[in-house]
């Protein structure tokens, strides 16, 4: 017996990030529910409190949804270094600072990494991606890529996307096509990104081809 519910109609994309935005709509395409973003409805951005991307992602969804009356779905997410014992991780979003910043946040790694004289450069984005419905029903999926941190490389993407090489690839993610980051092969449910890693799980469980 499955505890998945089906997500069909009018989704909410509880982010008011414009990259992550693009991301989701591009992987929601295929499935014939009708997404609109949390800014587009003039939903408030609710705090991140929690201690876990996760529960960051419940706390995104849950709002959106209890405020729109639609099921919304929301990541959370972050790139965590090895050598800076995971950090940004949690708080990738605030090192880029209220100007957002990612030049800044990149080249604070940089700085981090020779600071601790660190030639260890392994690295990983997590996303975890929750859909949540009005009535409490939550269901939560997890993705990551592995990959290095290396001198930021490319103008595609956003957030810490030049500066990450995954595992196997020559090109960082900042000089990916989106589709080429997304890597999703849905014949056999592979991907490369950590959100569409993430997402897929969310497709196999709780959407139907449009
Ligand atoms: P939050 O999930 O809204 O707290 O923000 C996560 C932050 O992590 C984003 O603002 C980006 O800086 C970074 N991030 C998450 N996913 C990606 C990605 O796919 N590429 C580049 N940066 C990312």
């Amino acid at each position: 017996m499955s505890a998945h519910r089906l997500l069909t109609g009018k989704v909410v994309i509880a982010t008011h990030n414009p990259g992550k935005l693009v991301e989701m709509r591009e992987l929601l395409a295929p499935f014939g529910v009708e997404a609109v973003s949390a800014g587009e409805l003039g939903l408030p951005e609710p705090d991140e409190t929690g201690t876990m991307f996760s529960e960051n992602a419940a706390i995104k969804a849950e709002a959106a949804a209890r405020a729109s009356g639609l099921p919304a779905f929301a990541d959370d997410s972050g790139l965590c270094v090895n050598a800076l014992d995971g950090a940004p991780g949690l708080f990738s979003a605030r090192w880029a600072g209220p100007s957002k910043d990612f030049s800044a946040a990149m080249a604070r790694i940089a700085h981090e990494l020779d600071r601790r004289g660190v030639i260890e450069r392994r690295a990983h984005f997590v996303s975890a991606l929750v859909i949540a419905w009005p009535d409490g029903h939550a269901e939560t999926f997890e993705g990551r890529v592995f990959g290095e941190v290396v001198p930021p490389r490319g103008t595609l993407g956003f957030g810490y996307d030049p500066l990450f090489l995954p595992d196997g690839h020559a090109r960082t993610f900042g000089e990916m096509s989106s589709h080429e980051k997304h890597g999703v092969d849905w014949l056999t449910g592979a991907a490369l990104s950590h959100r569409a890693r993430a997402f897929v799980l969310l497709a196999e469980a709780c959407l139907r081809r449009a």
